[in-house]
This record gives C-alpha cells, sequence and structure tokens, in this order.
C-alpha cells in the first residue's frame, strides 16, 4: 500500500471508506470545470465508480494510472495521481476541496508523488495538462519545478467548447536510457 508522508498531509491509495468524504470534497464546479473526467454535480454512483476503478487499479500487475488521495489525519481532502503511465512518462493530475486550499498541501503533495515516481517508478518524464487561464494550477507546477513546454490550440473540448491546453513537465535527472 502506498503511503507518502509530508509535514503536514499524507499522500495514500483510496480506501472503500473513503466515499463519503469523497463527494463532500470534490462536489465543486471550479474542479470540474478545471479537469476533463470529473463531472458536477458528483453522485454517489460517480463516487462508488471511482473508488471500485481505484481498487482495480491497484491490483493490476501493470499499471497505467496511479490515482491517490490527499488526506490529512486520514480524512480525505484532495486527490493527486498519475494518469496514461507508461514505462518512460506519466501525466499528474490533482485537486483539492475549496475549505483546504491556500496551504500548500498540492505543491506539498505533488513534489512527494513526483519523488516516489521518479525513485521508484523511475519514469523519465512527468507533466501535466492545464487548461488555459488556470493560474492556480500554473502556480502550484512552478512551484514543483515543472517547467512551461507549450501551449496546445483547442487540444480539448469541455462542454461543447474548444480548450488550448499549457503543458508542464518535470524531467527526472536519474533516468538516461
Ligand atoms: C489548483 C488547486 C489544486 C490549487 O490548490 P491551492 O490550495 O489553491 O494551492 P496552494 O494554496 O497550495 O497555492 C499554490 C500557489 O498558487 C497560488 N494560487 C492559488 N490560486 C491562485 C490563483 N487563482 N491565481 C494565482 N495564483 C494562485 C497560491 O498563491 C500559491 O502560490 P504562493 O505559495 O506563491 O503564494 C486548487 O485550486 C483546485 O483544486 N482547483 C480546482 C481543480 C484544478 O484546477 N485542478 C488542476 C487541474 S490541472
Amino acid at each position: 500500500m502506498i503511503k507518502l508522508s509530508g509535514n503536514s498531509i499524507v499522500v495514500r491509495e483510496y480506501k472503500d471508506t473513503d466515499i463519503a468524504q469523497l463527494m463532500l470534497e470534490v462536489n465543486d464546479p471550479q474542479i470540474s470545470q478545471n479537469t476533463l473526467k470529473i463531472p458536477h454535480p458528483y453522485t454517489e454512483d460517480d463516487a462508488h465508480f471511482w473508488i471500485a476503478h481505484t481498487q482495480k487499479e491497484y491490483s493490476r500487475d501493470q499499471r497505467t494510472s496511479l490515482p491517490l488521495a490527499i488526506t490529512l489525519n486520514d480524512k480525505l481532502i484532495g486527490a493527486v495521481g498519475l494518469d496514461n503511465l507508461q514505462k518512460n512518462k506519466a501525466e499528474v493530475g490533482y485537486w483539492l476541496g475549496k475549505n483546504h486550499r491556500g496551504n500548500n498541501y498540492v505543491p506539498e503533495a505533488l513534489n512527494l508523488l513526483v519523488d516516489y515516481t521518479f525513485k521508484e517508478l523511475k519514469v523519465a518524464r512527468l507533466y501535466a495538462k492545464i487548461f488555459k487561464g488556470n493560474a492556480g494550477s500554473k502556480r502550484v507546477l512552478e512551484k514543483c519545478g515543472f517547467k512551461y513546454e507549450g501551449t496546445l490550440e483547442k487540444d480539448e473540448v469541455k462542454n461543447g467548447q474548444l480548450i488550448d491546453v499549457e503543458v508542464y513537465a518535470k524531467i527526472n535527472p536519474q533516468v538516461n536510457n
């Protein structure tokens, strides 16, 4: 079981008992607006589906994602994780419940995930794709040492609208070939 401890928060695998807290924290239009797959409103079925999905991912031999919870005193307050996980690279994503923002929890969680991924999974490249104009997310990435690589124009569709996406990446200095 993955459990990464920081100064204020712990990043750990999801548990079945996170369902109620997940629904409470993620039910926020701002989270849905800035991410691709999180619906709003977020129903109990959505939460059950997501937790079941995480448990299936943990049991795979060859993972294609690594979804983790950001917790305070073992209570879920947000999420951080890897998606599109391949041998050489993976995409990072995160959100935090609105009552917990402004405490540096997400940069702390992302730094823990980056260290784990570079050391244990030995991926060469971590990247993030953020919707243009998401100033909070951009700042989180900059604080964690991700570098802006460019903008993909009209790369995604959200609520029927084409969205420009900014790509940030952090390279693992320990992996060379
Ligand atoms: C993006 C998100 C995770 C940031 O969480 P947070 O708790 O606000 O982040 P922090 O308080 O740790 O702030 C990180 C930095 O960003 C800055 N910041 C936060 N919101 C900002 C905004 N709207 N504009 C400019 N800077 C902002 C903070 O001031 C801080 O910088 P500092 O330490 O230099 O002062 C959170 O707002 C969120 O969950 N948003 C909705 C989902 C989302 O956008 N996920 C990312 C998808 S790519």
